[in-house]
Protein backbone atom coordinates (compact mmCIF):
# COMPACT_ATOMS: atom_id res chain seq x y z
CA UNK A 1 0.00 0.00 0.00
CA UNK A 2 1.11 3.13 -0.93
CA UNK A 3 0.62 6.75 1.15
CA UNK A 4 1.10 9.88 -0.11
CA UNK A 5 0.77 13.30 1.44
CA UNK A 6 0.34 15.62 -1.98
CA UNK A 7 -1.82 16.36 -4.73
CA UNK A 8 0.97 15.62 -7.01
CA UNK A 9 1.84 12.45 -5.88
CA UNK A 10 -1.78 10.98 -5.79
CA UNK A 11 -1.89 12.27 -9.06
CA UNK A 12 1.26 10.31 -9.90
CA UNK A 13 0.10 7.16 -8.06
CA UNK A 14 -3.40 7.23 -9.87
CA UNK A 15 -1.95 7.51 -13.37
CA UNK A 16 -3.98 4.74 -15.39
CA UNK A 17 -5.95 3.56 -13.02
CA UNK A 18 -9.69 3.54 -13.64
CA UNK A 19 -12.62 2.18 -11.91
CA UNK A 20 -11.20 3.62 -8.66
CA UNK A 21 -13.16 3.28 -5.55
CA UNK A 22 -12.47 5.69 -3.00
CA UNK A 23 -13.41 6.17 1.06
CA UNK A 24 -12.73 9.60 2.40
CA UNK A 25 -12.11 9.32 6.45
CA UNK A 26 -11.11 11.57 9.08
CA UNK A 27 -8.61 9.00 10.56
CA UNK A 28 -8.89 7.10 14.02
CA UNK A 29 -10.11 3.88 11.92
CA UNK A 30 -11.76 1.25 13.49
CA UNK A 31 -13.71 -1.58 12.34
CA UNK A 32 -16.48 0.34 10.96
CA UNK A 33 -13.98 2.31 8.58
CA UNK A 34 -12.53 -1.40 8.14
CA UNK A 35 -16.30 -2.43 7.15
CA UNK A 36 -16.42 0.05 4.29
CA UNK A 37 -12.71 -0.46 3.16
CA UNK A 38 -14.06 -4.22 2.15
CA UNK A 39 -17.52 -2.43 0.91
CA UNK A 40 -15.10 -0.80 -1.47
CA UNK A 41 -13.42 -3.42 -2.21
CA UNK A 42 -16.11 -5.64 -3.58
CA UNK A 43 -16.34 -2.58 -6.58
CA UNK A 44 -13.35 -4.19 -8.32
CA UNK A 45 -10.85 -1.41 -8.85
CA UNK A 46 -8.59 -0.06 -7.13
CA UNK A 47 -9.44 1.01 -3.63
CA UNK A 48 -8.16 4.51 -2.27
CA UNK A 49 -8.92 5.73 0.91
CA UNK A 50 -8.10 9.43 2.39
CA UNK A 51 -7.65 10.48 5.71
CA UNK A 52 -7.89 14.28 6.52
CA UNK A 53 -9.38 16.18 10.17
CA UNK A 54 -11.00 19.11 7.84
CA UNK A 55 -11.38 21.96 9.60
CA UNK A 56 -13.82 23.06 7.90
CA UNK A 57 -16.70 21.55 9.16
CA UNK A 58 -15.65 21.95 12.58
CA UNK A 59 -17.37 24.46 14.72
CA UNK A 60 -15.66 26.82 16.88
CA UNK A 61 -15.11 25.10 20.49
CA UNK A 62 -15.47 22.00 18.63
CA UNK A 63 -13.51 19.00 18.64
CA UNK A 64 -10.84 19.89 15.72
CA UNK A 65 -7.42 20.26 17.85
CA UNK A 66 -8.13 17.45 20.01
CA UNK A 67 -9.55 15.05 17.72
CA UNK A 68 -6.96 11.56 17.98
CA UNK A 69 -4.83 11.80 14.68
CA UNK A 70 -3.06 8.14 14.54
CA UNK A 71 -2.05 7.99 10.84
CA UNK A 72 0.73 4.87 11.76
CA UNK A 73 -2.25 3.04 13.09
CA UNK A 74 -4.90 4.02 10.29
CA UNK A 75 -2.45 3.19 7.55
CA UNK A 76 -1.92 -0.60 9.32
CA UNK A 77 -5.31 -1.30 9.23
CA UNK A 78 -5.73 0.31 5.80
CA UNK A 79 -3.12 -2.01 4.68
CA UNK A 80 -4.76 -4.96 6.27
CA UNK A 81 -8.12 -4.31 4.65
CA UNK A 82 -6.64 -4.41 1.27
CA UNK A 83 -6.73 -0.57 0.59
CA UNK A 84 -3.95 0.08 -2.20
CA UNK A 85 -3.74 4.01 -1.59
CA UNK A 86 -3.63 6.48 0.54
CA UNK A 87 -3.60 9.96 0.62
CA UNK A 88 -3.37 11.78 4.02
CA UNK A 89 -2.71 15.77 3.10
CA UNK A 90 -1.51 18.18 5.39
CA UNK A 91 -3.59 21.10 6.05
CA UNK A 92 -1.41 23.50 3.40
CA UNK A 93 -1.82 20.76 0.87
CA UNK A 94 -5.42 20.37 0.81
CA UNK A 95 -6.11 24.47 1.73
CA UNK A 96 -3.02 26.42 0.40
CA UNK A 97 -5.37 29.12 -0.14
CA UNK A 98 -8.07 30.43 2.33
CA UNK A 99 -11.15 28.22 0.78
CA UNK A 100 -13.11 31.09 -0.16
CA UNK A 101 -15.29 28.91 -2.60
CA UNK A 102 -17.60 26.67 -0.64
CA UNK A 103 -20.64 24.30 -1.34
CA UNK A 104 -23.79 25.59 0.68
CA UNK A 105 -26.22 23.33 0.65
CA UNK A 106 -29.65 24.33 1.05
CA UNK A 107 -30.81 25.33 4.49
CA UNK A 108 -33.59 23.01 5.07
CA UNK A 109 -30.49 20.46 4.72
CA UNK A 110 -27.64 22.25 6.01
CA UNK A 111 -29.96 23.31 8.71
CA UNK A 112 -32.22 20.73 9.81
CA UNK A 113 -30.87 18.33 12.38
CA UNK A 114 -27.18 17.95 12.88
CA UNK A 115 -26.78 21.20 11.21
CA UNK A 116 -29.13 23.18 13.52
CA UNK A 117 -26.29 22.22 16.27
CA UNK A 118 -23.53 22.25 14.12
CA UNK A 119 -23.90 25.57 11.91
CA UNK A 120 -21.35 25.59 8.91
CA UNK A 121 -20.95 21.35 9.14
CA UNK A 122 -22.22 20.18 5.86
CA UNK A 123 -20.90 22.84 4.03
CA UNK A 124 -17.31 21.97 5.61
CA UNK A 125 -18.44 18.45 4.47
CA UNK A 126 -19.51 19.13 0.93
CA UNK A 127 -16.38 21.17 0.27
CA UNK A 128 -14.10 19.15 1.59
CA UNK A 129 -15.87 15.94 -0.19
CA UNK A 130 -16.04 17.89 -3.67
CA UNK A 131 -12.18 18.78 -3.54
CA UNK A 132 -11.41 14.99 -2.56
CA UNK A 133 -13.77 13.73 -5.27
CA UNK A 134 -11.60 15.95 -8.05
CA UNK A 135 -8.36 15.33 -6.93
CA UNK A 136 -8.94 11.28 -6.54
CA UNK A 137 -12.04 11.19 -9.40
CA UNK A 138 -13.22 7.87 -8.70
CA UNK A 139 -15.81 5.96 -10.08
CA UNK A 140 -17.41 4.97 -6.60
CA UNK A 141 -17.39 6.40 -3.25
CA UNK A 142 -17.96 4.79 -0.30
CA UNK A 143 -20.26 6.42 2.73
CA UNK A 144 -21.63 4.67 5.99
CA UNK A 145 -25.20 5.08 7.07
CA UNK A 146 -23.43 6.15 10.86
CA UNK A 147 -23.71 9.79 9.56
CA UNK A 148 -27.27 9.47 7.77
CA UNK A 149 -27.99 13.12 6.88
CA UNK A 150 -24.14 13.42 5.57
CA UNK A 151 -24.93 10.53 3.45
CA UNK A 152 -27.98 12.41 2.14
CA UNK A 153 -25.96 15.92 1.56
CA UNK A 154 -23.55 13.60 -0.30
CA UNK A 155 -25.99 12.35 -2.60
CA UNK A 156 -27.30 15.50 -3.86
CA UNK A 157 -24.12 16.91 -4.25
CA UNK A 158 -23.33 14.36 -6.55
CA UNK A 159 -26.91 14.24 -7.63
CA UNK A 160 -27.22 18.35 -8.25
CA UNK A 161 -23.55 18.60 -9.29
CA UNK A 162 -24.00 15.43 -11.68
CA UNK A 163 -19.97 14.26 -10.62
CA UNK A 164 -19.94 11.02 -12.35
CA UNK A 165 -19.06 8.76 -8.99
CA UNK A 166 -21.62 6.41 -7.73
CA UNK A 167 -22.50 6.57 -3.84
CA UNK A 168 -22.47 3.48 -2.05
CA UNK A 169 -24.03 2.83 1.56
CA UNK A 170 -22.39 0.93 4.37
CA UNK A 171 -24.24 -0.55 7.19
CA UNK A 172 -23.24 1.19 10.48
CA UNK A 173 -21.05 -0.99 12.54
CA UNK A 174 -21.93 -1.81 16.57
CA UNK A 175 -20.38 -2.94 19.29
CA UNK A 176 -21.99 -5.52 21.16
CA UNK A 177 -23.97 -3.47 23.30
CA UNK A 178 -24.87 -1.97 20.19
CA UNK A 179 -23.20 1.50 20.68
CA UNK A 180 -21.96 2.49 17.04
CA UNK A 181 -18.58 2.41 16.45
CA UNK A 182 -16.88 5.95 16.40
CA UNK A 183 -13.92 7.73 16.54
CA UNK A 184 -15.95 10.13 19.38
CA UNK A 185 -16.35 6.77 21.60
CA UNK A 186 -12.54 7.27 22.40
CA UNK A 187 -13.92 10.27 24.65
CA UNK A 188 -15.95 8.39 26.84
CA UNK A 189 -14.69 7.22 30.16
CA UNK A 190 -16.03 4.30 31.44
CA UNK A 191 -19.10 5.04 32.97
CA UNK A 192 -19.96 7.05 29.95
CA UNK A 193 -19.36 4.23 27.57
CA UNK A 194 -21.40 1.77 29.70
CA UNK A 195 -24.23 4.62 29.72
CA UNK A 196 -23.86 5.18 25.91
CA UNK A 197 -25.83 2.16 24.32
CA UNK A 198 -28.51 3.82 25.41
CA UNK A 199 -29.09 6.07 22.50
CA UNK A 200 -29.17 3.36 20.11
CA UNK A 201 -31.67 1.87 22.36
CA UNK A 202 -33.88 4.81 22.43
CA UNK A 203 -34.00 4.45 18.78
CA UNK A 204 -34.63 0.88 18.79
CA UNK A 205 -37.65 1.63 21.19
CA UNK A 206 -38.95 4.22 18.60
CA UNK A 207 -38.59 1.92 15.49
CA UNK A 208 -40.08 -1.02 17.19
CA UNK A 209 -43.24 1.58 18.55
CA UNK A 210 -43.38 2.32 14.67
CA UNK A 211 -43.18 -0.91 13.37
CA UNK A 212 -46.25 -2.00 15.67
CA UNK A 213 -48.49 0.52 14.73
CA UNK A 214 -47.73 4.01 16.52
CA UNK A 215 -47.91 6.93 14.53
CA UNK A 216 -47.74 9.72 17.09
CA UNK A 217 -43.53 10.36 15.85
CA UNK A 218 -43.65 13.70 17.81
CA UNK A 219 -44.86 12.21 21.44
CA UNK A 220 -42.43 8.98 20.43
CA UNK A 221 -39.10 11.44 20.10
CA UNK A 222 -40.64 13.38 23.05
CA UNK A 223 -40.46 10.40 25.52
CA UNK A 224 -37.34 9.56 23.68
CA UNK A 225 -35.73 12.56 24.91
CA UNK A 226 -37.27 12.77 28.42
CA UNK A 227 -35.65 9.20 29.16
CA UNK A 228 -32.28 10.49 28.05
CA UNK A 229 -32.15 13.91 29.88
CA UNK A 230 -33.30 11.75 33.08
CA UNK A 231 -30.52 9.61 32.32
CA UNK A 232 -27.80 12.55 32.11
CA UNK A 233 -27.54 12.90 28.73
CA UNK A 234 -27.83 16.92 26.83
CA UNK A 235 -29.94 16.15 23.89
CA UNK A 236 -29.84 17.89 20.79
CA UNK A 237 -32.27 16.33 19.15
CA UNK A 238 -34.60 12.98 18.39
CA UNK A 239 -36.41 12.58 15.15
CA UNK A 240 -38.26 10.44 12.88
CA UNK A 241 -37.56 11.14 9.38
CA UNK A 242 -38.51 9.96 6.13
CA UNK A 243 -35.48 7.64 4.93
CA UNK A 244 -35.38 8.30 1.64
CA UNK A 245 -36.15 12.31 1.57
CA UNK A 246 -35.05 12.80 5.31
CA UNK A 247 -38.47 14.96 5.58
CA UNK A 248 -40.95 14.33 8.10
CA UNK A 249 -42.96 11.50 7.04
CA UNK A 250 -46.28 10.94 5.42
CA UNK A 251 -48.67 7.96 5.78
CA UNK A 252 -47.36 7.16 2.13
CA UNK A 253 -43.76 7.00 3.92
CA UNK A 254 -42.19 3.40 2.71
CA UNK A 255 -39.18 3.27 5.49
CA UNK A 256 -38.10 5.76 7.90
CA UNK A 257 -35.45 6.66 10.35
CA UNK A 258 -35.15 7.36 13.71
CA UNK A 259 -32.51 9.78 14.34
CA UNK A 260 -30.45 11.36 17.58
CA UNK A 261 -27.22 13.06 18.48
CA UNK A 262 -27.45 13.67 22.21
CA UNK A 263 -23.87 14.30 24.83
CA UNK A 264 -22.37 12.58 27.44
CA UNK A 265 -19.87 14.88 29.48
CA UNK A 266 -18.23 16.27 26.45
CA UNK A 267 -18.65 13.81 23.87
CA UNK A 268 -21.33 14.40 21.20
CA UNK A 269 -22.54 10.78 19.94
CA UNK A 270 -24.89 10.41 17.38
CA UNK A 271 -27.26 7.67 15.83
CA UNK A 272 -29.76 6.47 13.35
CA UNK A 273 -31.95 3.62 12.95
CA UNK A 274 -33.95 2.81 9.67
CA UNK A 275 -37.25 0.92 9.91
CA UNK A 276 -39.35 -0.35 6.95
CA UNK A 277 -43.01 0.59 7.36
CA UNK A 278 -45.05 -2.43 8.18
CA UNK A 279 -48.79 -2.53 7.77
CA UNK A 280 -49.91 -2.20 11.34
CA UNK A 281 -53.18 -3.84 10.30
P1 LIG B 1 -15.21 9.84 9.51
O1 LIG B 1 -15.99 10.23 10.72
O2 LIG B 1 -13.79 9.41 9.67
O3 LIG B 1 -16.01 8.70 8.79
C1 LIG B 1 -15.55 8.17 7.59
C2 LIG B 1 -16.63 7.24 7.05
O4 LIG B 1 -16.83 6.14 7.94
C3 LIG B 1 -18.00 7.97 6.93
O5 LIG B 1 -18.60 7.62 5.68
C4 LIG B 1 -18.76 7.42 8.12
O6 LIG B 1 -20.17 7.42 7.91
C5 LIG B 1 -18.22 6.00 8.20
N1 LIG B 1 -18.43 5.42 9.53
C6 LIG B 1 -18.19 5.99 10.73
N2 LIG B 1 -18.56 5.17 11.74
C7 LIG B 1 -19.03 4.03 11.17
C8 LIG B 1 -19.58 2.79 11.66
N3 LIG B 1 -19.69 2.56 12.98
N4 LIG B 1 -19.97 1.85 10.77
C9 LIG B 1 -19.86 2.07 9.43
N5 LIG B 1 -19.35 3.23 8.89
C10 LIG B 1 -18.95 4.19 9.74
O7 LIG B 1 -17.40 11.20 8.00
C11 LIG B 1 -16.29 11.70 7.98
O8 LIG B 1 -15.18 11.07 8.47
C12 LIG B 1 -16.02 13.05 7.35
O9 LIG B 1 -17.15 13.88 7.53
C13 LIG B 1 -15.63 13.00 5.86
C14 LIG B 1 -16.74 12.39 4.99
C15 LIG B 1 -14.33 12.20 5.69
C16 LIG B 1 -15.37 14.43 5.33
O10 LIG B 1 -14.38 15.06 6.09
Amino acid sequence: MQVVHTAAELRAALAGQTGTAFMPTMGNLHAGHVSLIELAKRHGGPVVASIFVNPLQFGAGEDFERYPRTLQADCEKLAAAGCELVFAPDLAELYPVPQTFTVQPPGSLANDLCGAFRPGHFSGVATVVLKLFNLVQPRVAVFGKKDFQQLFVIRELVRQFNLPIEIVAGATLRDADGLALSSRNAYLGDSERIQAAQLQRELAAIVASVQAGERDFEALAASAVRRLKMAGWRVDYVALRDAETLQVPTPASPQLVALGAAWLGNTRLIDNIEAALGNPA
